[in-house]
């Protein structure tokens, strides 16, 4: 059986998931975790916490977890999967939209005084981390036999230990990246799974337009968000 590890950096972002399946919660230290199936995949639903360095190390965890733990036989971890809200960057983007990554970068990693182009770690070949265009494809046609308002976009997501809500942030992230959407996690996820040759997915609702609204809008407008990007993720796994 593959194995998907689906993870929400707030536990608001995995809990309408949780709630619609058959999950036992195994409890642990660090990353305590849920598992469920579906007729073709094994579940493992887990919280990261906010930011870049706690969706490295979580990532790595499970990867590590999976490969090692006699629960799992053994098995390697087949589709990392991020699901959550973001902050629009694109205007094209409504509250309530989703967009899914093609590709992610930092839009905070700066090695620009070594003479590295920004957002480049000079330890990689590039700024941004590919999304295998099948996982792409296939979102897309889940999404188009749904009967949703929301509309799906494929764009960069770009992550950062920001909360972004200025304009010139804003500006600086469309113009620098052509980012779509904005997080704090997407991009360290696609790092570590790039890192270990695991498919990776990062998917995406917009709460908040990441403007000088966006601290009210993204508190008000965040679990309806969640909502919808939950039956998307619920329609790509079979669920
Ligand atoms: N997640 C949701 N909205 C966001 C924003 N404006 N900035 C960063 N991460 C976000």
């Amino acid at each position: 059986m593959k194995n998907i590890l689906i993870i929400g950096a707030m536990q608001e972002e995995i809990d309408p998931l949780i709630a619609s399946g058959n999950f036992e919660k195994k409890d642990a230290d660090i990353f305590p975790y849920y598992v469920g199936s579906t007729d073709e995949y094994r579940l493992i639903v887990t919280v990261s916490r906010i930011g870049k360095v706690a969706m490295a190390s979580c990532v790595q965890h499970f990867i590590t977890l999976v490969k090692c733990a006699p629960e799992f036989d053994e098995h390697e971890i087949d589709l990392i999967i991020n699901m959550g809200v973001a902050g629009a960057i694109s205007n094209k983007l409504r509250q309530g939209d989703l967009v899914v990554a093609d590709r992610l970068c930092q839009h905070d990693m700066d090695v620009v005084g070594l003479g590295y182009e920004i957002g480049l770690n000079p330890d990689f070949e590039s700024v941004y981390f590919d999304v295998n265009k099948k996982i792409i494809e296939k979102v897309k046609s889940v999404h188009d036999a749904m009967d949703t308002e929301y509309e799906l976009h494929i764009g960069t997501i770009a992550s950062g230990d920001q909360f972004i809500s200025s304009h010139e942030k804003k500006v600086f992230i469309e113009e620098t990246f052509g980012a779509y959407a904005c997080e704090m996690e997407g991009a360290a996820l696609a790092q570590v799974a790039f890192s270990n040759g695991v498919d990776f997915l990062v998917i995406r609702a917009i709460s908040d337009l990441a403007d000088g609204e966006a601290p009210m809008s993204y508190v008000d407008f965040k679990p309806k968000a969640i909502v919808n990007l939950t039956q998307l993720v619920e329609k790509y796994i079979g669920g």
